[in-house]
């Protein structure tokens, strides 16, 4: 396999997002050099508009995650340097050029932590993550918005035991009517959520959703959703590969992938084409879940039902984490029925446990969330200096 180009390089760096200047550090000019030595070796420079920024070190995690997604990249060196008064004053003029001109851009804020939970087989337990994960990031605090991507197969509202219709508001700037997401307090956070199936009961609304292509209705709910501060998005992709996930590499660059697969080694095969495109369009895989593992009856006695090593071999085979095993147990499947999420219905069961860990991984380690930590007082400082 060949060596990666400078602009894969760039394209995949295209999706890291300085949340302070709400643009990528390559639109921003922040990437100054990049390149590739002949072990597959990169080494990234970029320069910060003031050195001592908290934001480094998250940018420097987004910057390995991003380029390690990469095929035949061995490792990636980031170098920082701080910027001259009059680098730092065009960045700033492209920040707030790039501001006016992506006027349309997405609702969701730039310092949200997007997770695309996909597969490439239906019926791994996508929606069963997307709703567990969620309950379990918003128990431990965090507000998680929850997008049912599955556009005309949406479950969630089901899963998550709501029902009724969403209503639209007068967004902030009084014109646009933004959709409010509906609200779900867990424990010490709250889902925001968002389905097709919380607006289709209207017909009018059920007409003007109809007609739109699947990529597009996907765009409507990031640029028509009041989705208002979020520590972390996920989003509960329909099975496959497809238009979707196309759409969610342009609308959402900074989104990561999360990939469901059975341990059987045949579903294994159709979620590395998941991870494909995902590269394709330039979006990091996160990791792989596991989900359907082993199922241990009354007596204790452990039964791979659905094979065993799936789940590890996937990782393998992309270079990212096994996130976590999720057992087989009916109770997964009684409380999506019922409406509460097994991770909040009976957090110590087997399975319910099994989500929090894989909670506290994502927050803590994979993906924490985006933490400002006072970089907005000195970035305002250094703008107003360079702005004169
Ligand atoms: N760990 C588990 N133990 C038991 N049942 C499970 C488990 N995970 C999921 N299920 C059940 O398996 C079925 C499929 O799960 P789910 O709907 O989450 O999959 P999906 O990948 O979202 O499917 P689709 O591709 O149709 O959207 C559901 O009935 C769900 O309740
Ligand atoms: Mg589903």
């Amino acid at each position: 396999m060949p060596a990666p180009t400078t602009d894969d390089l760039l394209g995949a760096l295209r999706g890291v997002i300085d949340p302070e200047l709400g643009a990528s550090i390559v639109e921003l000019g922040m990437v100054q050099d990049v390149g590739v030595a002949d072990d597959g070796a990169v080494t990234v420079k970029v320069a910060l508009t003031i050195a001592g920024c908290p934001l480094r070190a998250q940018i420097k995690r987004d910057v390995e995650a991003r380029l390690r997604s990469l095929p035949d990249v061995t490792a990636v060196r980031v170098e920082f340097g701080e910027m001259t008064q009059e680098q730092r004053t065009d960045v700033m003029q492209r920040a707030r050029r790039k501001a006016s001109e992506n006027a349309p851009a997405t609702q969701v804020p730039l310092t949200t932590r997007v997770i695309a939970v996909a597969s490439g087989k239906g019926g791994v337990g996508k929606s069963s993550v997307t709703v567990n994960l969620a309950s379990a990031l918003a128990a431990r605090g965090f507000t998680v918005g929850v997008l049912d991507a599955d556009i005309w197969g949406f479950s969630v509202p089901r899963m998550l035991g709501v029902r009724g219709r969403l209503a639209a508001s007068a967004s902030a700037e009084g014109e646009r009517r933004l959709i409010s997401p509906h609200h779900i307090p867990v424990g010490a956070g709250a889902i925001e959520l968002v389905s097709m199936g919380l607006l289709v009961d209207d017909e009018d609304t059920a007409i003007m959703w109809r007609g739109l292509m699947l990529a597009k209705a996907l765009e409507e709910f990031l640029q028509k959703v009041a989705w208002g501060p979020l520590d972390y998005l996920l989003l509960d992709m329909p099975p496959g590969t497809g238009d979707i996930q196309m759409a969610l590499g342009r609308l959402l660059p900074q989104a990561h992938m999360l990939i469901v697969t059975t341990p059987a080694q045949a579903v294994q095969k159709v979620a590395v084409r998941v991870a494909d495109m995902a590269r394709r369009s330039y979006l990091t895989v996160l990791g792989v879940i596991e989900n359907m593992s082993q199922f241990t009856c009354d007596h204790g006695q452990s039964y791979a039902l659905f094979g065993a090593g799936g789940g590890q071999a996937l990782a393998d085979d992309l270079g990212v984490p096994l996130v976590g095993q999720i057992p087989l147990e009916p109770a997964v499947s009684a409380a999506n029925d019922a409406g509460l999420p097994l991770s909040v219905a009976a957090p110590g069961s087997a399975a319910g446990h099994e989500f929090s860990d894989i909670a506290s991984r994502i927050a803590d380690d994979l993906l924490p969330p985006v933490d400002m930590g006072g970089c907005t007082a000195r970035v305002l400082a250094a703008a107003k200096a360079a702005l004169g």
